[in-house]
């Protein structure tokens, strides 16, 4: 009993059951699938495995078997997705699931596509009861590479754990899919078409975000720094998403020139390459930033737009930095932002540039655990504008996401604020300007993040381990070479609007000047199905709760360590200082106290950022 698109309208075995009006729904039998384990992130796995019959299908029918009906029974759903290969297929299962589950309308982006923070906003403007994202995000796409989906509910924010729990219990008992009998959607063409009760719209993916940007921001100031002779823009779409936002927000609106865009086309595979902005895979636009000459700013975006990196000429700004610039020129800059941002955040790894803003601008400020989901009860409560992480992640409130376009924008108000009120002939202050000036003000924190990927996961767990064992005897006033310790501890967070607890986030070590050293298991994407399964039925029986699972980091033989390494410097006179050459004996600190090497058996870290 397979559902495939096409293969649904005529599946001899299915029954039909009643549904809404004017359409006929055909009841699937299917059986569960193992390693649906279910993220905020969503589900994540090789597009092979999405491929599997009823793989896709089943995870959809288990999420409506775990929504309650009044969040989406005649309600209306957003899809979209950031291009990669299977897109298209799944798209009309999950248009026809809905449908057969008693949605009344889908919102859905021409050809499929539009971006997270896109789907965020359509959510929240046309007050959606939610929406779907088909993507991978950052991971390479293609016949033999990844395939995700994820659910986002009204307030455009993903589905919370208590949601995606269920989800997952439900792919562990599905017996039946629902599925509508309608034919394959023309995602090509704008507008509506309706089949019985049920309708489908096809949206253009970018204006309804292009409408919330020009309210955001200054779009004729931004035009006014594109069109100066002096300032040359450049942005790397990556074959991802943000191309199809690209040539409308910044050639057709702002007046970049067209050939500002590189790899603007969205494909399948994303071009062969691996959509990640940063300094290791948007290589080329590094190259052009660096090359003699090169252009004045220049930005690139991830598969499915959320992410961003900056530079300058010459000059990379890294994401700790630009939303602590950002943050601090936000009032005077975007109009968004002009009563004054109401609060400023950052995940824990993230440098503390953003903190000294905060005590300066004497604004609330919050420090949560890694991932994006912290930001959003701390917004719905109207105690946060401005928050970033490390990873490559900067946004706001404007939606419940991260975003990379707005970061763009974000940028270019900055810059097109500062050259405000320069006369013809006036040198242009350039992004590294304007890096150096926040530094004189408050002070460099020097950062880095080694990434130890694919580690065996044995070595990788005990090293953590031996690190919980270290900080419990660790007081502060510890000696560590030149540094004293101030406080070593496994991060804990406590939600200030639920009360809620997560820990064992990150262990981290605190001294004095202000200098971290901080280690954390990433949460990996791709979890041995079979093991995770076992793990996670033990689980259910001895004690019915999940977390050892998070805190192990991950189930399977390839763990990423990441090791975070920061620096005060109040002293400008050293802020010229290359990052890697500054932080080099906090390092060499960080590798002696956690014995990595021995533990980890990797003598060189396989990125840096
Ligand atoms: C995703 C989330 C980010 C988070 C990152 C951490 O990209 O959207 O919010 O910062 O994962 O990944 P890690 O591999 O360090 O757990
Ligand atoms: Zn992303």
């Amino acid at each position: 009993h397979s559902v495939c698109a096409k293969a649904s309208s005529s599946s001899s075995s299915s029954t039909a059951i009643a549904g809404p009006e004017g359409i006929k729904i055909n009841s699937v039998p299917t059986k569960p699938i193992e390693g649906q384990k279910t993220g905020t992130s969503g589900l994540r796995k090789k597009v092979k495995v999405f491929m599997q019959e009823n793989y896709l299908a089943n995870w959809i029918q288990s999420l409506f078997n775990s929504l309650p009906p009044e969040d989406y029974k005649n309600g209306v759903l957003v899809l979209g997705g950031d291009g990669r290969y299977f897109n298209r297929e799944a798209a009309q299962i999950i248009i026809k699931i809905s449908a057969g589950n008693g949605v009344g309308k889908i919102l859905v982006g021409k050809e499929g596509l539009m971006s997270t923070p896109a789907v965020s906003a359509v959510i929240r403007g046309r007050k959606a009861n939610g929406g779907f994202v088909m993507s991978a995000s950052h991971n390479p796409g293609g016949p033999e590479y990844d395939w995700g989906i994820k659910f986002n509910y009204s307030s455009g924010q993903p589905a919370p754990e208590s949601i995606t729990d269920k989800i997952y219990g439900n792919t562990l008992s599905i017996s039946e899919i629902k599925i509508a009998d309608i034919p394959d959607v023309d995602l090509s063409h704008l507008g509506v078409t309706m089949y019985g009760n049920f309708s489908v719209e096809v949206l253009d993916p970018v204006s309804d975000y292009l409408e919330l940007m020009e309210n955001v921001f200054d779009f004729e100031l931004i035009k006014s720094l594109l069109s100066r002779s002096d300032f040359r823009f450049t942005f790397d779409a990556m074959h991802a998403v943000s191309g199809a936002y690209a040539k409308p927000i910044f050639v057709e609106k702002l007046g970049a020139s067209s050939d500002s865009i590189y790899n603007g086309v969205p494909l399948e595979d994303f071009g062969h390459g691996h959509p990640d902005p940063n300094l290791t895979y948007a290589k080329d636009l590094v190259n052009i930033m660096y090359s003699d000459n090169g252009p004045d700013f220049g930005a690139a975006s991830d598969g499915d737009g959320d992410r961003n990196m900056i530079l300058g000429r010459g000059f990379f700004v890294t994401p700790s930095d630009s939303v602590a610039i950002i943050a601090a020129n936000a009032q005077k800059a975007i109009p968004y932002f002009q009563s004054g941002p109401k609060g400023l955040a950052r995940s824990m790894p993230t440098s503390g540039a953003l903190d000294r803003v905060a005590e300066k601008l004497n604004l609330p400020f919050f420090e949560v655990p890694t991932g994006w989901k912290f930001f959003g009860n701390l917004m719905d409560a109207g105690k946060l504008s401005i928050c970033g992480e490390e990873s490559f992640g900067t946004g706001s409130d404007h939606i419940r996401e991260k975003d990379g376009i707005w970061a763009v924008l974000a940028w270019l108000s900055l810059i097109a604020h500062r050259n405000k009120g320069n006369r013809t002939g006036d040198k242009l202050v350039s992004v590294s300007d304007i890096v150096k000036e926040h530094w004189e003000t408050y002070g460099r924190n020097f950062f880095s993040r080694y990434d130890y990927e694919e580690c065996e996961s044995k070595g990788a767990n005990q090293m953590i381990e031996y690190l919980r064992e270290l900080i419990s005897q660790s007081k502060t006033g510890d000696k560590y070479g030149n540094y004293v310790l101030q406080f070593a501890d496994d991060f804990t967070y406590t939600d200030p609007v639920d009360g809620s607890v997560v820990s064992k986030q990150g262990v981290r070590f605190v001294f004095t000047d202000g200098s971290r050293i901080i280690f954390r298991l990433s949460v990996c994407d791709f979890i041995c199905p079979l093991l995770l399964f076992l793990l996670a039925s033990i689980c259910l029986c001895v004690s019915n709760n999940f977390d050892f699972l998070y805190l192990q980091g991950t189930g399977s033989a390839g763990a990423t360590v990441r090791l975070y390494i920061e620096q005060f410097e109040p002293d400008a006179s050293k802020h010229e200082l290359d990052a890697q050459t500054a932080l080099k004996p906090l390092i060499d600190l960080a590798l002696t106290v956690s014995k990595l090497r021995d533990f980890t058996g990797r003598e060189k870290p396989t990125v840096i950022t």
